[in-house]
């Protein structure tokens, strides 16, 4: 029997409405416009307003999407993965919501939490079930609503993070496209550099590590900057040498979108001119596990049945990894 792929077959995304500006940023903390633009690449990012919303409710809107593209009934669905590290609640498992919002009513699901690393572990998990014959139809989404999580009077974290939601499909082919290798890394010493300290096992949640905002992202940003320019850079570098492929081979990079001086670097690393990179930073920030699949989203349209690209990311853990897809189909 041939070798079955898992190729990406539809893409789904939502980010909220809600546009939170470098101006505006500026009337909340210290901090200017031309200092997040020239250290980050960000200009605005999107916020999910509204009580009892959360990262669910933008999951559900990029599914219906991309079920209502490809023309297949939730019902359907086999399985869907949620990529997260801003779960609706710390059980269940967020994907559960999904599934139950979206009328998933077949599905089994569950979240994977690898940060900003999150929809490339997801992604490559997905792949395996489809690669093992065994399931038809996989879900993965990457969501994450950054903004429960960040102290807006933090200068270092709140002008990185904003809200959103991808998704793409899984299913078997056995034409030679699809998620074709994947390299994935995790180092749980560089977890002092990033995390939260408070609301798990080690430190349950209580009136002492709210007034101590112990709930909110802690990140020494410099030394994480270090760690993901190298791990991210060498990471998509060995995934080309390890297939053979040169830049020439390779129509897009699609990096983790966290600052754009970590995706110039790895581009840089590759051999690979801009033209070839996807950055919607500027629009969006870091949407944690949402910016690998909002790209892919967003440049749906200008992907091409064979391209091959490569999907990079680094975030908390430390994790870190690339993956290589061929892609699957010609948008119409
Ligand atoms: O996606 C998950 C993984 N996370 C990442 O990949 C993030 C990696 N890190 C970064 O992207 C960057 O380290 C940051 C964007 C977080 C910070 O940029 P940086 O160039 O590393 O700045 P820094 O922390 O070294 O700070 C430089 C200066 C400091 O002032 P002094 O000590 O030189 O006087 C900071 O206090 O900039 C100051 N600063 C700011 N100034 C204006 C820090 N944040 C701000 C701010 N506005 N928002």
């Amino acid at each position: 029997m041939q070798k079955l792929t898992a190729a990406i077959t539809g893409v789904g995304g939502y980010v909220p409405e809600f546009r939170l500006t470098n101006k505006i940023l500026e009337t909340m903390v210290d901090t200017t416009d031309e200092w997040i633009k020239t250290r980050t690449g960000v200009e605005e990012r999107r916020i999910l307003k509204g009580e009892g919303l959360g990262s669910s409710d933008m999951a559900v809107e990029a599914v219906k999407e991309l079920c209502t593209k490809k023309g297949i009934d939730p019902a359907d669905i086999d399985c869907l993965i949620c990529a997260t590290v801003t779960p609706d609640m710390v059980f269940p498992a967020t994907g559960n919501i999904i599934c139950d919002k979206a009328g998933m009513t077949n599905a089994f699901s569950f979240d994977i939490g690898a940060a900003c690393s999150g929809f490339l572990y997801a992604l490559t998990t997905g792949a395996a079930f489809i690669e093992s014959g065994r399931y038809k139809k996989v879900i993965v989404v990457g969501v994450d609503k950054m903004s429960s999580i960040i102290d807006y009077s933090d200068r270092a974290t709140c002008i990185i993070f904003g809200d959103g939601a991808g998704a793409v499909l899984l299913e078997p082919t056995e034409e030679s496209n699809g998620v074709l290798d994947s390299l994935l890394r995790s180092d749980g010493s560089g977890r002092q550099f990033l995390h939260i300290k408070a609301g798990g096992s080690v430190k349950p949640s209580s009136l002492e590590t709210v007034l101590a905002k112990e709930h909110y992202v802690y990140q020494e940003g410099q030394a994480v900057f270090k760690f993901a320019v190298k791990g991210m850079a060498d990471v998509s570098y060995e995934l080309m040498k390890r297939n053979n492929l040169t830049a020439e081979d390779i129509a897009w990079l699609v990096p983790h979108q966290a600052n754009l001086r970590i995706i110039d670097a790895t581009a840089n690393r590759m051999n690979l001119p801009k033209e070839k990179v996807m950055i919607n930073i500027q629009k969006y920030g870091n949407t944690t596990a949402a910016t690998i699949p909002l790209c892919l989203w967003e440049w749906e349209k200008k992907l091409h049945k064979a391209d091959n690209i490569v999907l990079a990311a680094f975030g908390g853990g430390f994790t870190w990894g690339a993956t290589l897809v061929k892609w699957a189909y010609d948008s119409k």
